[in-house]
């Protein structure tokens, strides 16, 4: 597996040649250990997808320029963003993948780091409690400021290295990132005020070990087919067919000819977390799916999705392609289509099952 390119994201759901496509999240926003799900889906749809469109809109001015008339400013100017957009869309990945806890279950707050990696730490730092301790207070030396504090293996090198970055352009050149810890304020502030000490403290007690195994071992070609496993959406389906991206879906939504049923499923405990919805979905409780399945056309493809996109959507599509429908879950479900910048409407729960 190519570590940039983790599986949930296939060649297929590239919407338009060149488009970077959005990561889901895989960690469960409402589940961390003291880290709230407004900030963590404010930093994912904002910062993060903020990022996302603008490398997105950087790559379609540069396709289109003609670079014999370009100047020296417009094209600095527009490699310096490109650059620094790229970084950040990298980063927040990296950043948002470390964290979570283990399919439905919260983060155990344990540092935990699998056999592989707690060796090769305990080789390079001394120990796995060295390593933590230096990674910490380089992470704590950013507050007041902004960068990231990285874990990266070094082929050169030869080792895994806590690299200090001042922005998101700032790379050990030829290094991975296995870890990433974003200092910028925006990471903490909505949950932590000024306290980014606190904020790193808190950021240790929620790493997926697991998913940062993986990445090391991909770092030094060691990766195996069931690392692929571990940066898919809990509860989605696992195969490629059944899933969509939210740019492959904007594209759909635009085409008459391909413009899919749009389901929107969510639990009824799930309901207070929602604001809104994507125009013309109607909105189903999961439970009542008997009850509402009959109702779908068979010659249109479906579109299904919940909030992140896990086991919601996931178990609505599998038991909708059990029934011969062509369904598709959204992959990163609403939060992703947020991020790219995608259109809403205020909720509708008038075709709710049990809606009030
Ligand atoms: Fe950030």
């Amino acid at each position: 597996m190519d570590v940039r390119n983790p599986p949930s994201v296939s060649p297929r759901q590239i919407a338009a040649p060149g488009t970077v496509v959005v990561r889901p999240f895989l960690l469960k926003p409402q589940w961390m250990n003291g880290l709230s799900e407004r900030l963590l889906v404010s930093h994912y749809e904002n910062d993060y997808g903020g990022a996302l469109r603008r490398l997105n809109a950087i790559r379609a001015r540069l396709a289109a320029r003609d670079w014999a008339q370009a100047s020296s400013f417009e094209i600095n100017g527009l490699k310096r963003e490109e650059l620094m957009a790229a970084g950040a869309v990298i980063l927040h990945e990296i950043y948002f993948e470390s964290l979570g806890g283990h399919g439905d279950r919260p983060p155990t707050g344990l540092l935990e780091p699998p056999a592989g990696l707690a060796e090769a730490l305990t080789r390079d730092f001394g120990s796995v409690t060295a390593w933590h301790a230096e990674f910490v207070a380089m992470a704590k030396a950013l507050a007041g400021g902004s960068g990231w504090a990285i874990l990266a293996w070094s082929g050169r090198l030869g080792r895994l290295v806590n690299q200090w970055a001042a922005d998101h352009g700032h790379g050990l050149a030829g290094a991975v990132p296995i870890l990433a810890l974003d200092m910028y304020e925006h990471a903490y502030h909505l949950d932590f005020g000024a306290k980014a000490a606190a904020y790193v403290d808190q950021i240790m007690a929620n790493l997926n070990w697991e998913r940062i195994g993986a990445r090391y071992r991909l770092a030094i070609g060691e990766g195996t087919a069931e690392d692929d496993a571990l940066f898919l959406p809990f509860g989605a389906p696992p195969q490629a067919e059944a899933r969509i991206s939210a740019e492959e879906l904007k594209a759909a939504l635009d085409d008459e000819d391909r413009r899919p049923v749009l389901l929107d499923v969510c639990l009824p405990r799930d309901l207070p977390r929602r604001t809104d919805m994507l125009a013309g979905a109607s909105m189903h409780a999961p439970a009542a799916l008997p009850h509402w399945i009959n109702a779908l056309p068979r010659d249109r493809p479906i579109a299904v999705y919940c909030i992140c996109g896990f086991q919601v959507s996931g178990t609505a599509v599998k038991e909708l392609r059990r029934r011969g429908y062509d369904a598709r879950a959204l992959v990163g479900g609403i939060t992703a289509w947020h991020a790219i910048g995608g259109g809403t409407v205020p909720m509708d729960m008038s075709t709710y099952e049990g809606a009030p």
